[in-house]
């Protein structure tokens, strides 16, 4: 199977194709959901609430997502590996250099970043290294505390100009790919026209380049009531990975996802 690049998801962007990414933190899944022949696999900080069941993801450390990458790298997957940096790990440059430098030494192919157009100078300096980035934009859960809860972002006019604003930024300052999550349909369709870079969606409605979900939520064995972006891709299915096919095959022929699961306004 041909290793998924960085050119490959621009491609997807240029040519208005539909690319497919799951989270994966270990070898057995990161290997299923390649021959699933899922795109990108996101080692997550969501691993602090599926994996090590901690209400938030701020307690995930950078050795966590360490560990967890080489996991994952260890499978060699032909999809494409991206590395979350925790919670706190990016606040100085110093520390956000080491964190970046563990990262991708442990088998990362590009970092995810949370925040907005305070990113772009380390953007900047990333891209000097050799980092690829991507920036999530929106319900970004490192914000939890400041948002007072996991809430749909860019409701009102003024937020939803300055994540615009944000993500023009950050293509300029040079990052690689941007991720919404939980934005309302028409904010993820003005950002895709402001900018030209693979665009991944969570809840950010049918017109993103890419799709992710976490792949406990996919699975349909995440605790508690499903988020209204998830669909659970085992029903019906008789095995893992009939699920992860199942799903590429959604997110690639556009049936992933429904209005159902998207926020109109
Ligand atoms: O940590 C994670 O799994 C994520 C996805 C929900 C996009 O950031």
């Amino acid at each position: 199977m041909t290793a998924i690049s960085l050119s490959h998801l621009r491609a997807h962007r240029d040519a208005g194709s539909k690319f497919s990414m799951v989270t994966a933190y270990d070898a057995c899944f990161a290997k299923a959901a390649s021959a699933a022949g899922i795109d990108c696999l996101l080692v997550g900080d969501s691993l602090g609430m599926v994996l090590q069941g901690h209400e938030s993801t701020l307690p995930v450390t950078v050795q966590d997502i360490a560990y967890h990458t080489q996991c994952v790298a260890s499978a060699k997957p032909s999809s494409f590996i991206i590395a979350d940096m925790p919670f706190m790990a990016a606040a100085t440059l110093d520390t956000a250099m080491q964190a970046a430098r563990t990262l991708m030494q442990q088998g990362a192919q590009m970092i995810k970043l949370e925040g907005s157009s305070h990113l772009t100078e380390l953007i900047r300096r990333y891209r000097d290294q050799g980092v690829p980035t991507c920036c999530h934009l929106g319900l970004t859960p490192q914000f939890v505390n400041q948002f007072g809860g996991y809430k749909v972002q860019g409701r009102d006019q003024r937020t939803a100009d300055q994540m615009v604003e944000a993500a023009i930024a950050l293509e300029a300052a040079g990052t690689d790919m941007l991720l919404l999550e939980c934005v309302p349909n028409p904010l993820t369709t003005r950002i895709m026209e402001a900018t030209t870079l693979p665009v991944v969606g969570i809840g950010a409605g049918p017109e993103t380049t890419g799709q992710v979900l976490v792949m406990h939520d996919l699975l349909g064995i995440t605790p508690g009531k499903p988020a209204r972006f998830v669909r659970n891709f085992l029903d019906g299915q008789g095995s893992i990975q009939a699920a992860l096919s199942a799903y590429d095959r959604a997110v690639k022929d556009g049936s992933f996802p429904e209005q159902a699961h998207c926020f109109a306004e």
